[in-house]
């Protein structure tokens, strides 16, 4: 095994680690919807989610990393350029994001100043940390890129994945820089936080999940690599054709020109198109190989990104792009909804895909199906579609009787919360939520034991390399 790659295995650690935080601050953010006076001046709902959403960007982005660390050595046949920084940068990363979890738990909060904003909280939604921290990410991003580009720059060859992987790299490092300009305009302020946080989850991160797919489609069936880049070709297209100007779907009420309502609207409708073709071509692999792969786990781990991304971002995304829907859906659990969905669907997913594929490689291959992935698998998806479906019942809740019938008023929002639709999809959604959890024990025990007691029984079977 490459350095790389056991530095990928470390981030692999690290990310189901903090997923394992994510669910647990997911959780208790739910709790708060049942009863509002939960820790009530002890440890408020926005220190919970803030805790919640912080980890998911990180978790998912450690798992991104680490596939790229996992596939990187395999396409250029040769150890990662500087593997020794990124291996260093790696406990740094760690440790900071343990410090900023325990400053968000023991502090919370700061004065308005600039120390609040370098040591406690820098403020924009996803991307909370504190600067001193956010400084570190960039290094450690910014390390990430020069590996991979290095490595391609002295291996003297570039394929059609890492091509565009290393072309979608440098956008989605720079736009993490849109969290630091300190803006007081609160309508400029939101105008540039979305080309970080839309342009991430639209275009930047659907590029390279697009590429890790790539990757994997041929590792787990053994496409042609001429399909898989033909295909990746049209899908990079399409994403950024239409998610760059998709991104007016955010400008709908910020105080931007009117003329945003149909940039946004039409390009933003567009979006699932994209989405549509990883569908049809993850099916359309697996039916030329007649479903057949060795690694079960890992390949409906697959179609779930590819239908979960389709459904979650694309559909559920679509339902309330359109200006006319979104007056009404804007910012209620509607869009809870389809943030997990899509999150979901398009990255949890993926990685945890690729996790899978990794563990056939290091563990034994023989006996590489055990009942506990059913199990893991089955929850988690089971919890993450109940929420979901609680939260859109939640959501349609607000936009009917609090923005339509209500007008918007305090009192209408106060009336939607108190609705029993909104109040029985609170419960419904933290019983699948403790659905969900169950089925994360299930994938970390799965994740700890596959292949190993095959391994025990026989130890002469190594994995293949
Ligand atoms: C046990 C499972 C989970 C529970 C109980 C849970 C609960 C919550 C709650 C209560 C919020 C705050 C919503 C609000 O502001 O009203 C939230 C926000 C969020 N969660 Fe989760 N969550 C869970 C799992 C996940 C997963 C698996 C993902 C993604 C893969 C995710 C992504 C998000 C995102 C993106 C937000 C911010 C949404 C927004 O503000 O529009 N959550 N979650
Ligand atoms: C993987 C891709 C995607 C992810 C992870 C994602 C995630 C999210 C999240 C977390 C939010 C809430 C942001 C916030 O206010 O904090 C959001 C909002 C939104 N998303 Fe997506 N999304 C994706 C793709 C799409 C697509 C393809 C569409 C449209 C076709 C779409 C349409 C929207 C709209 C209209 C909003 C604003 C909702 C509002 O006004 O409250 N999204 N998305
Ligand atoms: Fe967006």
């Amino acid at each position: 095994m490459y350095r790389s790659q056991k530095l990928a295995l470390r981030y692999f650690i690290a990310a189901i680690t903090l997923f394992g935080v994510m669910i647990a601050a997911g959780l208790l953010s739910a709790l708060y919807y049942i009863d509002p006076a939960l820790l009530y001046n002890v440890f408020d709902f926005q220190m919970a989610k803030i805790l919640h959403i912080d980890t998911l960007i990180i978790w998912l982005l450690m798992g991104f990393i680490g596939a790229v660390y996992w596939f990187l050595p395999k396409e250029l046949g040769r150890e990662v350029v500087g593997i020794w920084v990124a291996e260093l940068l790696f406990y740094v990363f760690c440790s900071a994001v343990a410090v900023v979890a325990v400053v968000f738990v023991v502090v919370q909060y700061g004065g308005s100043n600039e120390f609040s904003m370098w040591f406690i909280n820098q403020g924009r939604k996803y991307v909370e940390a504190p600067r001193w921290a956010a400084v570190g990410v960039v290094a450690v991003v910014l390390t990430f890129v020069f590996n991979v580009t290095a490595t391609a720059w002295q291996a003297r060859r570039i394929t059609g994945v890492l091509g565009v992987l290393i072309l979608d790299l440098v956008p989605l490092a720079v736009l993490y820089l849109d969290a630091f300009p300190k803006i007081t305009n609160m309508s400029h302020d939101l105008y540039w936080w979305w080309w970080l946080v839309h342009m991430w989850v639209e275009a930047t991160w659907e590029v390279l999940i697009g590429c890790l797919m790539a990757w994997s489609l041929m590792e787990l069936m053994g496409t042609s690599r001429r399909i898989v880049e033909t295909w990746l070709y049209i899908e990079v297209m399409l994403v950024l054709g239409t998610g760059i100007l998709g991104l007016g779907h955010h400008y709908f009420w910020i105080g931007t020109p009117q003329y945003w309502l149909s940039i946004g609207g039409f390009f933003s409708a567009l979006e699932p198109l994209p989405l549509l073709g990883m569908v049809v071509h993850a099916v359309y692999d697996a039916g030329t190989h007649h479903m057949k792969t060795t690694n079960r786990p890992a390949f409906y781990w697959v179609l779930a990104e590819a239908f979960g991304n389709f459904i979650g971002a694309g559909v559920f995304g679509f339902m309330m792009t359109l200006p006319q829907i979104n007056l009404y859906s804007h910012g209620t659990q509607w869009t809870v909804s389809h943030g997990h969905f899509a999150f979901w669907g398009a990255y949890a997913c993926g990685v945890i895909a690729i996790m899978y594929l990794v563990l056939q490689r290091t563990r034994s291959a023989e006996h590489f199906d055990s009942r506990a992935w059913k199990w893991g698998f089955g929850l988690l998806n089971l919890g993450l579609v109940g929420m979901v479906g609680g939260l859109l019942i939640a959501g349609i809740t607000q936009a009917i009787y609090e923005r339509a019938e209500g007008g918007s008023t305090l009192q209408a929002f106060v009336a939607a919360s108190e609705h029993p639709w909104f109040r029985s999809a609170m419960y419904a959604r933290f019983i699948f939520g403790i659905v969900f959890a169950l089925g994360y024990f299930a994938l970390v025990y799965d994740l700890l034991a596959i292949g190993r007691r095959a391994a025990v029984a026989a130890p002469t079977q190594a994995a293949p390399a």
